[in-house]
């Protein structure tokens, strides 16, 4: 149900009761309330579930046309749904007049759908040729903030970056299969024979390429040519496309993790002139949405752990390359649920709630 239409605009969370769905109900507890009412909606097998939105039980709705019902000019839907459902519906509430925010991957490569990160090109939000804003993948929004400021600052020539993804990214049906896989080998022989791990779990290996708990998995998403994964090259065209810097020499290799919540990346970001990281502490310092924590002698730099369920993309292990002045090394820890996906869904449907006001 949809409580009583006050003045400003309506939010409809589309996927509320997914993984990112519910990270977004959270947050919305916290942050500034733009919103005149706020509309829960999921899959018909979540019709009618009561969940708490501010305080407020509401009740979550079928996605069907119905759904937007009431909805029109000047509100938002940020989906938080797997792509298909995405493609399919954002075009029925963009019919509306209602201005959609996806998370999903169903828009991020389309020319007429602004790619965004709040903290970096905000901006491009406010052109919206089909009534659409995507956000990135979440292993480019872990690290756009730190990236992007530090780029403003020293001019980006090259980007070079791994990925320590957790399961979570998957939504439920990863953090499942690594429950399940976890329990598998908890009480199995292991680490005497090759294959052992694989045993254990058998062929429960979920939406990852092999199995994921006490092991790494050098894959995440379909061949591409060259040996390159389709995640692999979305995340260098994203962060072209963010940055604004088309031409941008960048090198991805992603790894899956046995971490439930929490991406982990290294960065290698090369300058157009020599890079000190005195000054690139202070920038980081200073930049929206990053928390820099980086004393190795003190034991401090982030860890995946740390990060789940807090907002920033945290930063250590900063050092000037030993072999290029130019080039800065680091390692970013983000919680992909919130930095990911739904803090930055929600960012961009504040950007737009704010235009009218
Ligand atoms: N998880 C992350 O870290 C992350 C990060 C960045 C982006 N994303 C993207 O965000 C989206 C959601 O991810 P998630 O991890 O939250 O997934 P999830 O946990 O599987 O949740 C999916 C949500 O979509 C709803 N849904 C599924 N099929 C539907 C259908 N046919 N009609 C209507 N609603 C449907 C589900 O409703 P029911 O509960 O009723 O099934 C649920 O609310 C995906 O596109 C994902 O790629 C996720």
């Amino acid at each position: 149900m949809t409580a009583t239409r006050s003045p400003g605009p309506a939010l409809a969370v589309v996927g509320a009761t997914g993984a990112a769905g519910a990270a977004l109900l959270r947050i919305l507890s916290t942050r500034a309330d733009l919103w005149s009412s706020t509309r829960l909606i999921a899959s018909s097998r979540s019709a009618g579930r009561r969940m708490a939105v501010r305080g407020a039980e509401t009740e979550v709705l079928a996605l069907t046309e119905d759904a937007f019902d009431g909805l029109g000019a000047g509100d938002v839907a940020l989906f938080l749904t797997p792509a298909a459902v995405s493609a399919r519906w954002a075009p029925v509430a963009v019919a509306r007049g209602v201005a959609v925010v996806d998370q999903s991957a169903a828009f991020r490569e389309d020319p007429d759908v602004p790619l965004v990160v709040p903290e970096i090109n905000g901006y491009a939000a406010r052109v919206r040729p089909r009534g659409i804003v995507a956000g990135p993948d979440c292993v480019t929004a872990a690290m756009m903030a730190a990236v992007g400021a530090l780029h403003a600052e020293l001019t980006l020539a090259e980007l070079t970056v791994s990925s320590y993804q957790a399961a979570g990214a998957a939504g439920r049906a990863g953090t499942d299969v690594l429950r399940r896989q976890l329990a598998a080998v908890a009480g199995a022989e292991l680490g005497e024979q090759p294959g052992d791990v694989r045993r254990a779990v058998g062929e429960d290996t979920g939406p990852f390429a092999a199995p994921l708990a006490l092991n790494v998995v050098p894959w995440s998403g379909e061949l591409r040519e060259g040996g390159w994964s389709s995640h692999e090259l979305a995340i260098r065209a994203e962060s072209r496309r963010i940055l604004g810097l088309p031409a941008l020499p960048v090198s991805v290799t992603c790894v899956q993790v046995p971490v439930v919540t929490g991406h982990s990346l290294t960065v290698r970001a090369r300058f157009a002139s020599a890079a000190d990281p005195a000054r690139a502490r202070e920038v980081l310092e200073a930049a929206p949405g990053v928390v820099l924590v980086d004393d190795p002698a003190a034991g401090e730099f982030p860890t995946p752990a740390d990060a789940a369920g807090t907002d920033p993309a945290w930063v250590g292990r900063l050092r000037g390359s030993l072999d290029d002045p130019r080039s800065l090394e680091f390692f970013v820890c983000a919680d992909n649920l919130r930095r990911g996906a739904a803090l930055n869904g929600a960012q961009i449907a504040e950007l737009i709630a704010r235009e009218c006001a």
